[in-house]
């Protein structure tokens, strides 16, 4: 069973009247086949959080464990493989290529993760349920906010990853889609047993969550589970 924990993480940015305690001993949970939300405003901590899960920052203290192995302080190749093969991001600024049309987009996972990513006709499904199947040859630069965020979720989900760490993946998408995007992230966790993890201010995603933590000045606790 896939799983990713927070033990006792604490993160501190900068030093003397510049500290910044980001998170407080954050104790934190996501298995395989939930869709988990953590809820919280803006300053909370989430992305911080987010980013240490999948390893991209380190905790000042802490552990992060996947499968129940530290992955906190690995760093290098076998660190950088691990989070190509089974990790996805959906990062706050979106991060698509700029000179690249959304298909290429797709094409440069291939490039970088030459095996596992989605076959043809099952990523063509979630591309049209998230509403971009006319958009593979435009720009980044030709995309609204929510046409860039619904392109983000695509890539993450094309490397078909067994965690899926997205940060506001909704922020820029109307009502409807919000639950269209819910419903899908809940579907990949649940049908193809992946873990998804979601951090965002977004009320409208916890009908569709089956465990909710809320995160205030760094600070975790449990509201559903
Ligand atoms: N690299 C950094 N250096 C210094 N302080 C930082 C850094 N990253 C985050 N912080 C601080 O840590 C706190 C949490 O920031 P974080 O970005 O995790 O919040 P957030 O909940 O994601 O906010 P938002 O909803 O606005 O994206 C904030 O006070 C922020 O200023
Ligand atoms: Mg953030």
């Amino acid at each position: 069973m896939q799983r990713l924990e927070l033990k006792n993480v604490n993160k501190v940015f900068g030093s003397g009247t510049n500290r910044v305690q980001a998170l407080s001993q954050v104790n934190f949970e996501a298995k395989a086949g939930e869709l988990t939300l953590i809820l919280g405003p803006s300053g909370s901590g989430k992305s911080t959080l987010l980013t240490i899960l999948g390893g991209l920052q380190q905790p000042t203290s802490g552990e992060v464990l996947i499968n129940g192995n530290r992955f906190d302080g690995k760093r290098g190749k076998a660190a950088d493989d691990f989070r190509l093969k089974h990790i996805g991001f959906v990062l706050q600024s979106y991060s698509l290529v700029p000179y690249l049309t959304v298909a290429e987009q797709f094409q440069l996972v291939d490039k970088v993760k030459k095996a596992g990513n989605l076959p043809p006709k099952q990523f063509d499904n979630d591309l049209n349920r998230l509403g971009i199947t006319s958009l593979l040859d435009k720009y980044p630069g030709e995309l609204s906010g929510g046409q860039s965020q619904r392109v983000a979720i695509a890539r993450a989900l094309y490397a078909n990853p067994d965690f899926i760490l997205a940060d506001e993946p909704t922020a820029a998408l109307d009502s409807a889609r919000v639950q269209e995007v819910g419903r899908l992230l809940k579907d990949i966790a649940e049908k193809e047993e992946k873990a998804v993890v979601v951090v965002t201010h977004d009320l409208r995603l916890k009908e569709e969550a089956d465990r909710i933590y809320q995160l205030v000045d760094g600070k975790i606790s449990l509201e559903k589970s």
